[in-house]
């Protein structure tokens, strides 16, 4: 049998010169043992990332980055709840992470009712949440004087208002069982603003500010809130600019390609790992380095 003990080296398998060769003593033996402390032992050098114990909910998981969250967390083991406003896209969503892996729940995340309801049904079938992943979202683009009022409060009752709804009904069991995690999908110009998207970027900023007052409440029960933000991606929400448009947006990164859901779905998979047990409260931009 391996040794039980846990080797400093062992963060991510990041081999610090400094570091190297020291021991330190098992978790349960250390004076100190944070409830989130890195739960990786050391022979596990590969970042292999192992949900089979987890129940993930993805918001707007029928298409686009959400379809990519769900592959990836299905391809991790994790049981997965795909949450969208047609029922049938995500059933058929959910049927095709194949082996049971998921479940498909009609929900309008920007009504409170539904999403009671939503969470309720998937902690019936599955008997838990561990993770929540708020990435439904949408847009009404248009100059600040052109917005009506009625764009501006669909576009923050889903992006927003949602993201709370929702962390606030899931968050329940991860507090009683002390193990969350809860990744919110903002967009770089959420930091950044952008001309013609006033209530969007309204919508994302805010999604920042939630994330981070949710990490510092809800921290001390080992209930992890980060963002991820990414850039340009390419999928049914950007269809619609022009193929100059595109180009001239290819050419604002340095990476010089547009994001792929897979790109988002990476980070996202990393943040609901034991390797990221020690990160709450963060922004993590992927973005090909478009806003530096
Ligand atoms: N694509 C990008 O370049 C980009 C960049 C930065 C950030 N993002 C963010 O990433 C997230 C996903 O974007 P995407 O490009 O994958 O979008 P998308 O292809 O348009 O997919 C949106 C998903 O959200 C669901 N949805 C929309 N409104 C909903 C509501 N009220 N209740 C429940 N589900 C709802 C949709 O399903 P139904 O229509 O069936 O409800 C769909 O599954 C969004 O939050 C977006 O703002 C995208």
């Amino acid at each position: 049998m391996r040794s039980a003990e846990w080797t400093t080296n062992a963060e991510c398998g990041v081999r610090n010169a400094e570091f190297k060769g020291k021991v330190v003593p098992r978790h349960d033996a250390h004076p100190y043992t944070p409830h989130s402390a890195l739960r990786i032992p050391h022979w596990r050098y590969s970042m292999k990332i192992d949900l089979s114990e987890k129940v993930a909910l993805v918001t707007g998981g029928s298409r686009g980055i959400g379809y990519s969250i769900a592959r990836s967390l299905a391809g991790a083991s994790a049981k997965v709840a795909v949450v969208a406003r047609d029922g049938a896209k995500a059933n058929a969503a959910a049927t095709s992470l194949g082996d049971g892996a998921g479940r498909g729940y009609s929900c309008n995340v920007s009504d409170a009712g539904q999403v009671e309801t939503a969470v309720a049904a998937v902690e019936k079938d599955f008997g838990q949440i561990d993770i929540l992943v708020n990435n439904a979202g949408t847009t009404r683009d248009n100059l600040l004087f052109r917005i009506s009022e009625e764009d501006w409060s669909t576009v923050l009752d889903t992006n927003l208002k949602g993201a709370f709804l929702m962390t606030k009904h899931a968050a329940r069991g991860m507090i009683k069982r002390r193990w969350g995690r809860i990744i919110n999908i903002t967009s770089v110009v959420g930091i950044a603003g952008n001309k013609g998207q006033a209530n969007y970027t309204a919508s994302k900023a805010g999604l920042i500010g939630l994330t981070k007052s949710v990490s510092k409440e809800l921290a001390s029960r080992n209930v992890l809130v980060n963002a991820v933000a990414p850039g340009f991606i390419d999928t049914e929400l950007t269809q619609t600019i022009t193929p100059e448009a595109r180009e001239s947006f290819i050419r604002a990164i340095p990476l010089g390609r547009l994001g792929r859901g897979l790109d988002v779905a990476s980070a996202v998979l990393f943040l609901t790992s034991e390797y990221a047990s020690y990160i709450t409260g963060q922004v993590l931009v992927v973005d090909g380095g478009m806003v530096l």
